[in-house]
């Protein structure tokens, strides 16, 4: 009994590390994490009714000295060295189930960042890439890497102004491709979308708590709750003259916590 339910918790433990291993779903592994350490538990019990010294032991008169123990019978000895090294097995078989967590824990993609690479195209979201003119001054529309439409957190708001009314510094200058500029769409406040551009006053509107962002200056916030400044993409052109991303953003997206929650 006790060595079957000790079986039963390596090959647990074992399935629970290579599910890890294989990014299976957390619930498998934590089931099978779970059935390993009740079935370690009841190998334990099992093991210490089974290995106990027997009741009854015949001691040889003053073999070993007036108080030496009483030698265990041999059957319980080999018993106990058995069962001793598929404790050993066991403990192994926990350890690698404890270990693949700590390891994916490295391998982990970087939280802040998006699906946005340098050379992705700016499509909308059926799929169709832009380019610089697809846009009417005053326009605005949303965009994503191209492939990755499904990518909430890698939504972005293109915008399209007159050349030259932006005031960013030297080191955004570039980053403006005739006129269309790209921020994120997540609000900084508390992740809501960006969905309202105010042309007359450039500025960009959350409509969830009221943050407005001055865009000429890089979508800083000027009023309600936000604190940061929406995350600016780098536009450059392909050589067919479609509008891409430099790479990705160069800060995280979103509310700051999104990201400590690690
Ligand atoms: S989420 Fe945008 S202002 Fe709160």
């Amino acid at each position: 009994m006790s060595a079957a339910a000790l079986l039963v918790a390596i090959l647990a433990a074992l399935g629970a590390a290579v599910a890890a291993a294989l990014h299976d779903p957390v619930v498998l592994v934590g089931l099978l994490a779970a059935l390993s350490a009740f079935a370690a538990a009841v190998a334990a019990g099992a093991a210490a009714v089974q290995l106990r010294a027997p009741n009854t032991l015949t001691e040889p008169r003053h073999p070993q000295g007036p108080s030496a123990p009483p030698p265990l019978p041999d059957d319980v000895l080999a018993r106990r060295g058995a069962f001793g090294r598929l404790w050993w097995i066991a403990f192994a078989a926990f350890a690698l189930a404890g270990l693949e967590p700590l390891i994916s824990l490295g391998r982990m993609p970087r939280r802040n960042g998006t699906a946005w690479r340098g050379g992705a195209r700016l499509v909308t979201p059926q799929g169709t890439p832009l380019r610089p003119d697809d846009l009417a001054v005053g326009g605005v529309t949303t965009v994503f890497p191209e492939g990755r439409v499904d990518a909430p957190e890698s939504a972005v708001l293109l915008l399209r102004l007159q050349d030259g009314v932006m005031q960013l510094g030297p080191e955004r200058r570039d980053w403006v491709q005739q006129g269309n500029v790209a921020f994120s769409k997540i609000c900084t406040h508390a992740g809501c979308p960006v969905a309202i551009f105010r042309h007359l006053t450039y500025e960009l509107y959350c409509p969830c708590h009221q943050s407005v962002f001055d865009v000429l200056h890089g979508a800083q916030p000027v009023s309600g709750p936000a604190t940061r400044a929406l995350p600016q993409l780098a536009l450059d052109l392909d050589r067919d003259g479609y509008l891409v991303a430099r790479g990705d953003f160069a800060e995280p997206v979103g509310p700051d916590s999104w990201w400590r929650t690690l």
